[in-house]
């Protein structure tokens, strides 16, 4: 029989009026990638905040190794091998990375000094072992997001951890990124280390996980291997409904007339010599490998990376935009794709987030009329199915996904004429992205123009009315969306032919 490293029973937890766990199980076996999953809100992040010891369950227990703990604290439960690699990382940027691996456990030469060379000779072998191709001598903010994970883990390493647990990790990686990073996790699961995993991407379930563990409204569903599992089979399971592969753009909401033209935009580093007209009523796509120069292209138009070569246009008029500012007031709009960062205030209420992007709609002789505000908030966030329905929370407290819904109504609400999305469904669960669609049709059909930026092609398929697809900051073909394959956008996205 397989040995239990880790079990969770009947464990609990409530928010104030949120049930978050409800009588929740999940074991883990020594030497497995076991995944996680459930729609936004369903309680991954919470479960896996108990088991790291960021805060105690209500009721139930969890058993290491078949023994029964307590995981008080964070270090409590780095001691027995459990650890959190959090999506926020939580490096010293200005150390070196071999400073941040061993940042309290530094080793301390026979005369009491922190000895420097035994550390990077130490972390480089570390590294090494999970094939990084960086030096542990190098200063930590100059690396990627990715390999700065891989610091992490490394980190991890050292403290020799039994468990180790990985939430939303591949969210901001590349494809090559994702790719090594699943090769360390199966190194690391040939070394009998055990692995918890969440994704909302189900074909990385299917590429490196061996067991899944379903959970809904923050009630247990079921744990199955994942070879037996079908993905329709896992969305059942983490929505009891089918959802439908609904191709959007089958109906075009676009018009002749074009709202916003850039001609010979470049910025002499991500993006070169890049034209494009957007229509209004039209969804335009913007299709690439991440790195391609979208994100850069997108800033560049809204004025956040000071001065580039090019011109812009709105409504045929030319335009010159150097701030966000300027661009709101030529009704353009970007949310970001980091929205965590940029998304929204901390210690504000729905409510307030949301009615920010435009509080003059909401302005009474100079006061703010509340219950206009509020009606209008919640109609746009109930239109969104934000969870739980209540904007008097702060949505510091939302999962994941449901604060990246209210990022997205706040854009709703400044409603501008151009909205320009860069990776609007990140983070967000199957059912989630439907409603998102929804709405971007909606606005579309009000006479909105929309630019998204996505790297998941069936996504660009479903939505776009033509999809623009960019190469190393070249626009490689603009594509008829409705009849576009897989196979059109791939091609060009690699580069392998322009049209
Ligand atoms: N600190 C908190 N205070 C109040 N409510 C919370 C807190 N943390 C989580 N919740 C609530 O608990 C529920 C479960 O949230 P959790 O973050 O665990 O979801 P999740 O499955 O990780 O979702 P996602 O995929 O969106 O990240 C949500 O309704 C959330 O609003
Ligand atoms: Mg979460």
């Amino acid at each position: 029989m397989q040995e239990d490293v880790l079990e969770i029973s009947g464990v609990s937890k409530r928010f104030g009026g949120i049930q978050a766990l409800d009588n929740v199980h999940f074991s883990l076996a020594r030497g497995e990638i076991h995944a996680l999953l459930g729609e936004n809100g369903a309680g991954k992040s919470t479960l896996m905040n108990i088991v790291s010891g960021i805060y105690p369950q209500d009721s139930g227990s969890i058993a290491l190794n078949g023994e029964t703990v307590d995981l008080r604290t964070p270090l409590s439960a780095k001691r027995r091998g459990i650890i959190k690699v959090h999506q926020e990382l939580q490096l010293v940027p200005e150390m070196s990375v071999a400073q941040n691996i061993f940042l309290g456990n530094e080793l301390v030469s026979r005369f009491g000094r922190v000895d420097f060379e035994t550390m990077v000779a130490r972390a480089d072998e570390m590294l090494k072992s999970l094939e990084a191709e960086f030096s542990a001598r190098i200063v930590t903010r100059r690396l990627s997001t990715a390999q700065m994970q891989m610091v992490e883990i490394a980190k991890a390493l050292l403290n020799r951890f039994t468990v180790l647990i990985l939430d939303e990790p591949t969210a901001s990686l590349t494809m090559r990124e994702t790719e090594q990073l699943f090769k360390t996790m199966r190194s690391l699961r040939a070394n009998g280390k055990s692995i918890i995993y969440i994704s909302h991407r189900l074909d990385e379930i299917f590429e490196v996980c061996d067991r899944v563990t379903v959970l809904r409204d923050g009630k247990y569903v079921g744990a199955a291997d994942v070879a037996a599992m079908t993905k329709d089979g896992l969305i059942r399971m983490m929505t009891q409904r089918d959802i439908s592969h609904e191709r959007f753009n089958a109906t075009s909401n676009a018009t002749d007339e074009i709202v916003l033209s850039a001609k010979g935009y470049s910025d002499g580093r991500h993006f070169h010599d890049v034209d494009f007209d957007l229509h209004r009523g039209e969804i335009l796509g913007f299709s690439g490998l991440v790195g391609a120069g979208r994100t850069e292209l997108m800033r560049a138009v809204i004025g956040v990376d000071g001065k580039v070569a090019g011109e812009l246009f709105v409504h045929g008029v030319r335009v010159t935009i150097n701030s966000p500012k300027d661009a709101k007031r030529a009704g353009i709009m970007l949310v970001p794709e980091d929205r965590k960062l940029q998304g929204f205030v901390a210690g504000m209420t729905n409510y307030q987030n949301v009615s920010l992007s435009n509080l003059r709609k909401f302005a009474k002789c100079r006061l703010l009329d509340f219950r206009k505000r509020d009606r209008a908030v919640d109609g746009i966030t109930r239109a969104l199915n934000v969870q739980p329905d209540d904007n008097i929370l702060q949505t510091s407290r939302l999962s994941g996904g449901n604060q990246q819904k209210v990022v997205l109504s706040k854009a709703v609400n400044a409603a501008p004429e151009i909205l320009i999305l860069d990776e609007p469904t990140r983070g967000i669960d199957v059912n989630a992205k439907n409603e998102i669609y929804l709405l971007m049709k909606k606005l579309a059909s009000e006479g909105k123009s929309i630019i998204m930026i996505s790297s998941e092609l069936p996504e660009i398929l479903s939505l776009s009315d033509r999809i623009v697809v960019m190469y190393e900051g070249r626009v490689t073909g603009v594509l008829h969306g409705s009849d576009a394959t897989e196979e059109d956008v791939i091609r060009r996205a690699i580069g392998g032919e322009t049209t």
